[in-house]
């Protein structure tokens, strides 16, 4: 039995599970076939209200606006609200997969996944990681795969202990979002000198809870995905689709070839986490260690393969997303090969493991039993009850 079973309903019936493996892939003699990806397209948005609430409107959609150079990104440290890390759940994607699913004029095909993009971009990533492991949970049910993230106790201690370094970089991230973007769209509404005490361009303090989301729907291979995260801003107007779209992202100022090659291993992640969703462009706002921006650069999501190509630590997209499908179709044989039990008194739910430089391990975590309870949240395995009867029916 895993010590840690946080985030996992209560386990009413023990079996020995059969770890399975999928090994990584051989990045110098792989030779990866095409894997399609469909262009994403939006389904729905909704947003978070500064209380961390759910709601579907765009209220928290944000306009992008020229950040000014030499801005400040340690400005409004102090009022920086920080609640602790918890455990990321699925529930606000299945609220807004569940209001898709009740729309009559939009109806849905079969869906093969259904996740927060950051789950895929670690997925689709994890052939070039070979520092940082993780753990995923999934459960399958009538064709679909449901993926979470499961941050061990370790991780989410190591999240809220951050020494001050981490701490004030995580915000310099935050702040640099506070500076490129507008409530409203440019050259409408208060923008400039709108708030008294901050420097110019200043954009509202920092709340993380303040969240707006897009739900897009694409196809990986022959796997159809509904995938939901956060977008940082849109450039101009918002049109209803991505097209639109605009990561934000600061790093340090590159002074040299190592910080060069640095910055071109992160790339990977800036494309995966922005392809996923179908957002066409990224921001950098390049920035010294003290949290000055030198440099604002904007880069074509689409060109950045490009731009690695060739590089002595160049990343592939294709390994990606061969590795990709390879995982998602081994996740659902490993799933077809363990069905519910005929009666549905258990549903199973699996534990991926990654480990760099070795592969993916599963294991059948438990069997949720129908009367779960956890932590006072009715679930069944680590779905809301109230989304696993709609989709029992
Ligand atoms: P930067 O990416 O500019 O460093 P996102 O880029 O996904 O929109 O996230 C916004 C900011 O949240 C990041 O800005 C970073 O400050 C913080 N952040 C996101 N993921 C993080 C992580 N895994 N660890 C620490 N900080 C993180
Ligand atoms: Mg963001
Ligand atoms: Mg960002």
């Amino acid at each position: 039995v895993l010590a840690d079973n946080g985030g996992i309903a209560s386990q009413t019936s023990k079996q020995a599970a059969e770890p399975t493996f999928l090994a990584y892939p051989d990045l110098a003699n792989s030779k990866p076939s095409q894997v399609p990806f469909q262009q994403p397209s939006q389904l729905i948005t909704f947003s978070y209200t500064p209380e961390h609430v759910q709601e579907f409107t765009d209220s928290a959609l944000r306009y992008f606006a020229d950040p000014p150079l030499g801005a400040s990104l340690a400005y409004g440290y102090e009022l920086w609200n920080r609640k602790p890390d918890t455990r990321r759940r699925i529930d606000a994607l299945l609220q807004a997969v569940s209001r898709v699913r009740k729309d009559p004029a939009r109806p849905l095909p079969e869906i093969g996944v259904v996740s927060w993009r950051g789950v895929m971009t670690k997925i689709l990533t994890a052939p070039y990681e070979n520092r940082e492991g993780w753990d995923l949970n999934v459960m399958y049910h009538n064709g679909t795969l449901y993926l979470e993230e499961h941050a061990s106790e370790e991780r989410l201690n190591e999240k809220n202990n951050m020494n001050a370094r981490q701490r004030s970089q995580t915000y310099y991230g935050y702040a640099f979002e506070s500076y490129c973007t507008s409530e409203a769209p440019a050259g409408k509404g208060p923008r400039k000198g709108a708030y008294p005490g901050a420097p110019s361009g200043w954009g509202g303090d920092v709340n993380t809870n303040v969240q707006w989301c897009s739900v897009v729907r694409t196809k990986l291979g022959d796997t159809r995905m509904i995938i939901g995260g956060e977008v940082d801003c849109v450039r101009g107007k918002y049109t209803g689709q991505t097209d639109t779209f605009v990561e934000l992202k600061t790093s340090l100022t590159i002074r040299g070839q190592q910080d060069e090659a640095r910055f071109e291993r992160k790339l990977l992640k800036f494309y995966f986490q922005s392809f996923l969703l179908g957002v066409p462009e990224i921001v950098v706002g390049f920035r010294t260690p003290a949290g000055v921006v030198t440099t604002v650069q904007s880069f074509k999501t689409i060109q950045l393969p490009r731009l690695v190509r060739g590089k002595p630590d160049a990343w592939d997209p294709l390994v990606c997303l061969d590795w990709g499908q390879r995982v998602l179709t081994f996740l659902k044989d490993v799933a077809r090969t363990r069905p519910q039990d005929e009666n549905r008194h258990s549903i199973p739910v699996w534990r991926v493991r990654f480990v760099p430089g070795s592969g993916l391990n599963v294991e059948e975590l438990n069997r949720a039993g129908v009367e779960d309870v956890e932590n006072g949240e009715d679930r069944v395995g680590f779905l809301p009850r109230w989304y696993w009867e709609e989709i029992d029916a």
